[in-house]
């Protein structure tokens, strides 16, 4: 790929280690798995910025890896993170304990939750701020129907981005405030045990409402469940309300739907 001859900052910590890259990740980058580190190179974006200075903020206050190099070159970001302990909840082991799932995704969420967000500097999250990327993407023919969920648009559901776009800006919830993930699906969350050992990926993460995260959380389960990355065959017959009883918060359909169409624009 792009970037193949790394910073020189970059390319001193990594020295002349082998690396594997990594499959999962669905966006244009590439994760290079070192034993000791993770580089991560994509475009330089306002997300790229975005995750180095919230780990800044979080500052060793959530498992978070720490980033000790970030590098701008030739319009690519090259993020240089250690490593996040644990299991990806994804993982298949740990997706035949569901209910040791269930509870891990909501216990990750009640620690984003407790942190006061009243300094959080960054508000790419706020849904001012990801209605205007959301009409980026939708201006620049980025949004991929492809990935969408089968209902969102055609027969039922929303003409076209554009339309979908129009109804968000113009039925958006009341926010109540919380320190939100962003992307707070299971390949980005890591255990150990039954604790939480690592959050990653965090380039949309900020203050936001907190359905922001409870709508992405409650698909994640449902497709890691579902079969659907596992050649089809169900794992486990999920239901929002498990996880919203782990959470202890109740059903708000309304953001539910609302965050959950946020997201097929992304
Ligand atoms: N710091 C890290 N520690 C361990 N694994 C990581 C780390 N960063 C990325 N990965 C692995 O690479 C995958 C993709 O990285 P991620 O930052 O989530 O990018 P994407 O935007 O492609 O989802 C993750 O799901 C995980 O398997
Ligand atoms: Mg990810």
């Amino acid at each position: 790929m792009k970037g193949s001859v790394l910073p020189e900052v970059i390319q001193k910590a990594v020295g002349t280690e082998k690396y594997t890259v990594d499959k999962i990740g669905e966006s244009t980058s590439e994760v290079r798995i070192y034993d000791n580190y993770v580089l991560k190179i994509q475009p330089h974006s306002p997300e790229t910025d975005n995750e180095v200075q919230i780990v800044r903020w979080i500052n060793g206050r959530l498992p978070v890896p720490s980033i000790p190099a970030y590098e701008i070159h030739n319009g690519l970001a090259y993020t240089l993170m250690t490593k996040a302990e644990g299991k990806m909840l994804c993982d298949m082991d740990l997706l035949q304990t569901p209910e040791l799932v269930i509870n891990l995704a909501a216990q990750g969420l009640k620690m984003l939750w407790e942190m006061d967000v009243c300094d959080c500097p960054c508000s790419v999250s706020r849904l001012t701020n990801r209605l205007k990327a959301a009409e980026y993407n939708v201006a620049h023919g980025l949004v991929d129907i492809e990935n969408t969920e089968p209902e969102t648009f055609g027969k039922g559901g929303f003409k076209n981005p554009e339309g979908l776009l129009d109804w968000l800006k113009n039925n958006r919830p009341p926010e109540d405030i919380v320190l939100t993930h962003g992307d707070y699906c299971l390949p980005n969350i890591f255990a150990k045990g039954d604790r939480i050992s690592g959050f990653i990926d965090l380039g949309k993460a900020g203050s936001a409402d907190r359905w922001q995260d409870i709508a992405i959380a409650i698909r994640s389960l449902d497709h890691n469940f579902d079969g659907r990355y596992f050649g089809g065959k169900p794992i486990f017959d999920f239901k929002p309300q498990m996880f919203l009883d782990a959470l202890g918060v109740e059903m708000n359909e309304e953001k539910y739907r609302y965050y959950y169409l946020l997201d097929e624009l992304f």
